[in-house]
This record gives C-alpha cells, sequence and structure tokens, in this order.
C-alpha cells in the first residue's frame, strides 16, 4: 500500500503531498510496531551462544505474560518455565518450589553425566582407599578419601569433579549440581572415564631418590594400557567411537601412553604444549585451571601503594626453550629496584614465602617453562597480583566466556624481550587501572576455586558448564559419523561385488 502511494506522489499538487508523507510515515511506524509485537523483543543476543537455547528461545511472546506471574524476585530465570508450572509456583509458593525453579535456571546447565564404574586401582585406591560393602565408590557424606597436599594437589582436578558427581546423588545434595550423575548410559550427554591420571602420573612415574628403580616404576603406563583395554571393550565406547567420552589428563605428562589411543575423548586438559593438534585442541578439548599452591588472600585490604613491590617473579629455570625466556627476562629485570625476579621452584617453606610475596607486589609474571601454562597464574589470582603473562601459546580456562584482558596484562614474548620494554610498560599503569584489574581480580577468583562440596560458581561447577558447552558440537560430529553406517544386506552386497559377465565393457 505504502509503495501505491509513493508513486502517485509525483501527479500530485504540494498540498496533499505533505499530507501523504504524513501518512506513510505513520504507516511505516506502525507496521515497525507490529513485525516486533510480532517476534517478542528485538533479539540482540545470538541466542544460539546460550546454553540451553533451545529452552530459551521459546519463551518468545508468552515469557512477558509468565515473568509478571512470577515474584519478582526470581526475576529472569521464569523466562524458563512453563506457563502451568508458573501458576502452580504461585498457588504453592513455598521456598523449596523456589529453588527447584532455581535448578533450571539459564545459568545452570544441567549436564548429565554417566560415570564407569572403574575398578578403585584407578582412582580412589591411589589414594590407598579400600573399598567397603561392595562399591567401588567411596561414601561421600561423611569422610571423604584425602588428596596428597603440596604440589601434587596442583593437578587434582580429577578428584574434585569426581567428588562432584559422587555427591550429586545425595538427597537434599549440598552442592551446585551443573553436573548430575545418572545411570543409564543412554541418557547421558557425556561419558566420564573416572582415572586419576595425574596422581598415577605423580605416584607410579616418578622415582624418588631412596627408592631403587622400583616395583612401581611401570605401573603408571601399566594403569594405562590396563584403562584403553577396558574402555573399549564397552558398549558405550563401541557406540559412539570415544567421541562422547572425558577423560581428565590435567598433568602435561599424564596419559602419555594412553592419550595417542584415546584421541576422539574431550580432554581436560592444562594446556596443549605436549599435545599433537591433532590429539588435542581448543574446539574439542577443555581448559581446567590448576588448584592454586598459595593461600587465597582472604579479606584482602592493600591497594596500589600498600604494595611495595611492583613485579614478582618466582619460579624454575629450565633449559628448554621457555627457559631461554626466563633467563632473558632475569637479565633486562634484575637491576630494577622494585623487582623481585628468583629462581628457585616454590616449595615447603616456598610457598609460605611465595605467598608473602605475591600478597605485596602489584604485578606477577607468569612465563612460559617448559609448557605454555603454569600454576602461577592461579596463584597470582588468589594473591589480587595482576598476572602480566608472557606465554604466546597459552590457552586459558574458560575464555569462552571470560574476557582475561580485563584483570591480565598480555605480552608477547618478542616484545617482552625488548629492552625496557616490558618495565615502561608495567611502569605506565597507573593507580586507577591497576585499582580496576585488582577489583576485577576479586570477582572472578572464586571461579579457580576448588572444593568440596562444591560452591555455585567454583572451578567445579565452571569446568563441567565448560564440557556442557561442548556438547552439541560431540553430538553433531556423532551424528554425522553415522550418515553412512546403514550397510546393504548381504545376499544383495554378493550381487552387486560379482559382476554379470559379458557387462565389462
Ligand atoms: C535407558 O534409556 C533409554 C533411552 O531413554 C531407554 O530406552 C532404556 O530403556 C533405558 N534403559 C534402562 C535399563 O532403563
Ligand atoms: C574476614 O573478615 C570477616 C568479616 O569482617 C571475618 O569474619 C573473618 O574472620 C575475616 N577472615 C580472615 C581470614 O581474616
Amino acid at each position: 500500500m505504502a509503495e501505491r502511494n509513493g508513486s502517485s506522489i509525483v501527479v500530485i499538487s504540494r498540498g496533499p503531498i505533505f499530507c501523504l508523507f504524513t501518512m506513510t510515515s505513520v504507516l511505516f511506524v506502525l507496521s515497525w510496531f507490529f513485525v516486533l509485537r510480532s517476534t517478542g523483543r528485538p533479539h540482540f543476543i545470538d541466542q544460539s551462544l546460550l546454553p540451553n537455547s533451545n529452552i530459551f528461545s521459546t519463551g518468545d511472546s508468552s515469557s512477558e505474560k509468565q515473568r509478571q506471574n512470577v515474584e519478582p524476585s526470581i526475576g529472569n530465570r521464569a523466562i524458563l518455565v512453563d506457563n502451568e508450572e508458573a501458576e502452580a509456583l504461585q498457588e504453592t509458593e513455598t521456598p523449596q518450589a523456589k529453588d527447584d525453579l532455581k535448578c533450571d535456571s539459564n545459568d545452570k546447565v544441567v549436564l548429565q553425566v554417566f560415570m564407569y564404574d572403574l575398578d578403585p586401582e584407578f582412582h580412589f585406591g591411589l589414594l590407598d582407599w579400600k573399598p567397603e560393602g561392595g562399591s567401588v565408590w567411596p561414601d561421600v557424606r561423611n569422610k571423604i578419601p584425602s588428596y596428597p597436599g603440596g604440589l601434587n594437589l596442583q593437578h587434582s582436578i580429577e578428584y574434585w569433579l569426581t567428588l562432584d558427581l559422587l555427591a550429586s546423588e545425595l538427597p537434599n545434595a549440598p552442592n551446585a549440581h551443573t553436573a548430575i550423575r545418572v545411570h543409564n548410559s543412554s541418557e547421558a550427554d557425556i561419558i566420564f572415564v573416572p582415572f586419576f591420571s595425574s596422581l598415577s602420573y605423580n605416584r607410579y612415574s616418578r622415582i624418588k631418590p631412596h627408592e631403587r628403580k622400583s616395583k612401581n616404576k611401570n605401573k603408571n603406563r601399566l594403569l594405562q594400557e590396563k584403562l584403553v583395554r577396558h574402555l573399549t571393550a564397552q558398549k558405550e565406547w563401541k557406540r559412539s567411537g570415544g567421541q562422547d567420552h572425558l577423560v581428565i589428563a590435567h598433568h602435561p605428562n599424564s596419559m602419555l601412553d594412553a592419550r595417542m589411543k584415546l584421541w576422539p575423548v574431550t580432554f581436560i586438559l592444562s594446556d596443549f604444549g605436549r599435545y599433537p593438534p591433532k590429539i588435542a585442541n581448543v574446539e574439542k578439548d577443555v581448559i581446567a585451571p590448576y588448584k592454586h599452591v598459595i593461600k587465597t588472600y582472604v579479606n584482602d585490604s592493600s591497594d596500589f601503594d600498600s604494595r611495595p613491590t611492583l613485579l614478582y617473579f618466582q619460579g624454575a629455570i629450565y633449559r628448554k626453550d621457555g627457559g631461554f625466556v626466563r633467563q632473558e627476562l632475569f637479565y633486562l629485570l634484575k637491576d630494577e629496584k622494585d623487582v623481585h625476579f628468583a629462581f628457585g621452584s616454590v616449595q615447603k617453606d616456598g610457598i609460605r614465602k611465595a605467598t608473602q610475596g605475591m600478597h605485596s607486589s602489584k604485578f606477577c609474571l607468569n612465563i612460559a617453562g617448559d609448557t605454555p601454562s603454569s600454576n602461577r597464574l592461579f596463584d597470582a589470582i588468589a594473591s589480587h597480583c595482576v598476572p602480566v603473562i608472557i606465554s604466546d601459546d597459552i590457552e586459558l580456562p574458560y575464555e569462552d566466556v571470560l574476557d582475561y584482558s580485563q584483570f591480565c596484562i598480555f605480552v608477547r614474548t618478542r616484545d617482552a624481550l625488548k629492552k625496557k620494554y616490558l618495565i615502561n610498560l608495567i611502569r605506565g599503569i597507573g593507580r586507577d587501572e591497576w585499582t580496576q584489574m585488582w577489583n576485577k581480580l576479586k570477582e572472578v577468583e572464586n571461579l579457580y576455586e576448588f572444593q568440596y562440596p562444591s560452591k555455585e560458581g567454583d572451578a567445579v561447577q565452571m569446568i563441567w558448564q565448560a564440557v556442557a558447552r561442548k556438547v552439541p558440537a560431540i553430538r553433531m560430529k556423532l551424528h554425522k559419523s553415522r550418515r553412512f553406517t546403514r550397510t546393504l544386506p548381504r545376499n544383495v552386497r554378493e550381487l552387486i561385488s560379482i559382476p554379470a559377465p559379458g557387462n565389462f565393457w
């Protein structure tokens, strides 16, 4: 209609033109109004990027009504609820009902996890736990088997995730429930392999000075072989070729033997430093933080001026590629008064000293070692010491939902090795900018806390959520791989493969 009006403008005199112009404008505005109405609200968010986007997008025009139906305190969680459920909620209105509702919310993806009941020698047996009452799992209601302390803890991710799954089955489980254990593998989003591979590496393949090249020397390798044999014989593995399996190999040297055979799985790793890109990569796999060894800075009331050290580094020196950078930086920085740069790994008394050092520094250096990642980054975050990352190939946990540039400084290695570049860059960051980053560090520090029971938004929940974000891609790969699995019946195959005589040319 608007178009016809437009074409007739040419032949009509001025007065009516103005009138027509007004009319078309009004019509135009009205038509937009209707378009917006029919699509609910304009969509500024790419909903495909949201977890549970299918649920979210069914909200549409009725979501407005639902929101009004439900208590304001529940906020936009109500978008996820059916009308009936919302009405039922209004009638019952108990605190319990509200809690149930929260469990379905958009920010807490529920991931259904099937866990193999592996022999305890693969998991809690490595902690000298002995099975009781016929179960291969400890009773996590009371006392949980403890994990060896010290530097072992850095890679204890396997332990916290397994405990969280076991806890998800408890009635009134106190944990945050991103992941729940299911016993029917057909209903699972992911198949979890509970092998404490980092602990197996730490325990069995390092030879301590007082041990003779011992009986345990090959135990780590033997366990991996046994695991591969066991896994590949399971119906769950055969169904998917392992593509929907989740394997934790957080210590860079763990799973050294099995990784090449288990490559279709999703790995949980600290970095990709020792993996060929085909075996592990950022699309397929999940990067998890280290558990920090430096104590969290509770009630941190420090500020820019009360942290006397400008830049702090304490770490091992390596002879490989990363070691070169560390040594060069040492020569570049050693004469700066307010810089602490020392070699020697953080151990025993060293932890106390490093805690002190990081708590009283403005910036903490994180330089690639013999692998791109290191625990130091997470120690710095726990200390609210702004990380300065010099590691070109580092991959960071949850980077698809977290912008590290808000609380970390990244410097390319080739720049950092230029004379005065690094120190001038750091000195150029003033109180306001530093304070902003320090505040952000305090906001994000919980995302790196491992604990039992796990709490909402801690590292355990964040890792499960990162896994949940991989699930659609895993499904897609699985479905695609099934495209051509249908084969002809045998008698037909035989007919085709034997050509009739004379039909060749
Ligand atoms: C497991 O789940 C599938 C799919 O929902 C179902 O068909 C099957 O019967 C279930 N198996 C058992 C033992 O409950
Ligand atoms: C931190 O502050 C809170 C409240 O002021 C206090 O209860 C708590 O004991 C403090 N913790 C430490 C470790 O100082």
